[in-house]
Parts: C-alpha cells; structure tokens; sequence
C-alpha cells in the first residue's frame, strides 16, 4: 500500500516586507539581497497570527481540493519549529480549528526538513493500515525567530504554511520511496536558543540569546552537497534515471543553493522548483508551499515523477520520491 497525495494547499500572511522595506532600517540593499538569495520579498505574519492559523488554512485549502472533510482525517502532523508554544503541539491546535476530531495529532521537529519528516512518518503509517486518510502541514513564523539587527540572518526567512492531504492506495501513483538523515555533530552552525531547557528564559522576553544563530558560507556548502546527494538516493533507490525526473521540489532557502544542487546533480535549472524570490526561506513551509504553487499551476500531472529534498538545522536532511 502506498500513501497518494490527494490535495495540496497553502496559505502565506497578506503582511509582505520586500528588500526596499528592509533597506529603510538595515544596512542592506535590494541589491545585495537579490544577487546572494534570490529573495525579492517575504510574508511576515500579523501580531495576532500564529503559526497554527498559518497551518491552519493551509490545511483548509488542502482540504478543500482533496474532497475530504476534517472528521476524515485519522493522523495530522505539523513540520515546524516555531509552534505555538513549547506544548501543546501545533497539530493540535489544527485538529481543533479543523474540528478533526478522529485524527491523532503531534509535531515534527526537524527544521527545514520537517515536512519531508512528517510525509516520512505519515507513508509508514498508511504502509502499516493505520491511517487510511491524514494531513501533513510544514507550517512556520520565521521572522519571530530571527534578530531584525542582524543582517546576514533576517533577511533570508518568511513566514508561511504548506499541506497535503493523504489517501491509502493500491495504484501505481503515491509515494515511492522516502529517505532521513540527521547528523547532530554541527548543530551549532544553524540553531535557535531560544527558550528551551540550556537557556534560561530571559524576563525581558526576546534579546540576544533568543534568536537564531547561522553561519552562513558553511551551512552553504553543507546544504548543496546533502541536497543533490538525497536525490541521487532517491533515484538509485528506485533504479529511476534524472531524465525520467519532471520537477524536483528541493527546500526553498536560497537561489544560490538551488542553482548550485541543480549543477551538481547536472539536472537542467528548469526542472529546479523555485519560487523562493516570493517567500525567502519559510522553513518546513517551503517545500509544501512550492508543491502547491506548481499543483495549483499545472506543472505537475498525473504520473508525473518528482523528488522533494530537503535540508535543515540540526542537521537534518531527506527526500520523498513521487509518481504524482
Ligand atoms: O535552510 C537552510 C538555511 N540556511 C541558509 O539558507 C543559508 C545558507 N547560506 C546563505 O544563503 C549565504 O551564506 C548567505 C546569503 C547567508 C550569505 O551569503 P554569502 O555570499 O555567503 O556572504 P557572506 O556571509 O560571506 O558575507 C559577505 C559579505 C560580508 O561583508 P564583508 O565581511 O565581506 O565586508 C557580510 O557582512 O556580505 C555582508 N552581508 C551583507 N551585506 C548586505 C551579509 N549579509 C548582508 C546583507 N546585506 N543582508
């Protein structure tokens, strides 16, 4: 048995914040921003918006396009690192917007690769007859998370939600194959203190301490290699060759990354999803987002093959092999 993608949504905050915007209060230029990322605007969530009414919609939109009604549902996982609150798990909070009352619901902790974790964790779930129907939401507020004075940082995130809906099925569409990685000796090239148990939480709230941390360059190098190598798996794999790939979805963070994958793996920049220049990097929302734009859009029909490769702080890294 296979998990198919029924119905695809997404959802980003009307707020958007282009580079122009960010020139006004950082010593920093559309200029620069667009030749390093790619990136010409993000969405930036309302003081009243969280990461669960970002997912929340997302789901909606899901949803709607699968057919499928929330009471449906048995299984909802949410990819993100910036829930809610520490507990209850963002999923929750969806089940209950949603009102899926039969579904069980948890978060995925993988930074960037959490909706390539979550999708990995759902296909077991269908494989073994124990979810027939679910929802996998990458759903995040980035620019929460990042320190607006700092530059080489806040420039690259945006705030949005992603989700696909999952059927159990017999046919030759569904998911083929998924693979995860982690490796936590680096995990101080990409992390966010934070308020979690090695930081004591700071009375004033946000301050130094808080926020993400990144080393840029060597996160760079790192995120090109595992990116193309996730995918060269995922083909092996499957005894499937690059040419009978159509799209390959990997994590939106940067042109730069997604052009140097691309070379890489001497795949042909065209079949490289990109649609990072509208959101910068929204994290476990990226992936999701790009799949729904390219559904939406008609650039992936039935039978169609693509790859989703992701990677993310921790490190983490994956890939989901699909006969769309
Ligand atoms: O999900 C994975 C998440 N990770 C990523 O997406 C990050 C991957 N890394 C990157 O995307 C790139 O490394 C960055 C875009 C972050 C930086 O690009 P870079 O080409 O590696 O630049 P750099 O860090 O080597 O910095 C070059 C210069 C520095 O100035 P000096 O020291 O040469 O005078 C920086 O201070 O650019 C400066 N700089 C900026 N200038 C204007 C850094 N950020 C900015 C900025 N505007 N926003």
């Amino acid at each position: 048995m296979k998990a198919k993608i029924i119905g695809t949504g997404s959802f980003a905050p009307e707020k958007i914040l282009t580079n122009f915007d960010l020139e006004k209060n950082l010593d920093t230029s559309d200029e620069w921003i667009f030749t390093r990322t790619g990136i010409r605007q993000r969405h930036v969530a309302g003081d009243d918006e969280a990461t669960s009414d970002l997912a929340t919609r997302a789901a909606q939109n899901a949803l709607e396009m699968a057919g499928v009604s929330p009471e449906e549902l048995d299984l909802i996982i949410v990819g993100s690192i910036t829930g809610d609150f520490s507990f209850p798990a963002t999923a929750c909070l969806v089940q209950k917007n949603l009102g899926a009352r039969n579904a069980f619901a948890y978060d995925v902790s993988a930074a960037c690769s959490g909706f390539i974790y979550g999708l990995s964790n759902a296909e077991l779930y269908h494989a073994a007859g124990k979810a027939r129907k679910s929802l996998i939401i990458g759903a995040e507020t980035m620019t929460r998370t990042v320190d607006w004075k700092d530059r080489g940082t806040c420039v690259l995130f945006g705030d949005g939600a992603g989700a696909v809906v999952l059927e159990t099925s017999d046919g030759e569409s569904g998911i083929l194959s998924t693979h995860l990685h982690s490796d936590g000796s680096s995990w101080e090239l990409l992390y966010q203190p934070g308020f979690g148990s090695r930081k004591l939480p700071s009375v004033e709230g946000r301050e130094g301490p808080y926020f993400l941390k990144m080393q840029g360059n060597e996160v760079f190098k790192i995120a090109v290699r595992y990116l193309s190598d996730v995918v060269i798996e995922a083909l092996e794999s499957n005894g499937i060759s690059k040419e009978e790939i159509t799209l390959i979805f990997p994590h939106q963070a940067n042109q730069r990354i997604l052009d140097a994958t691309g070379k890489r793996l001497k795949i042909p920049l065209e079949k490289i999803f990109s649609n990072v220049a509208s959101y910068a990097n929204t994290s476990a929302a990226s992936i999701p987002i790009a799949l729904d734009e390219a559904n939406r859009t008609g650039r992936i029909k039935a039978g169609d093959l693509i790859v989703l490769n992701a990677f993310g702080g921790g490190f983490t890294w994956g890939s989901a092999l699909i006969r769309w």
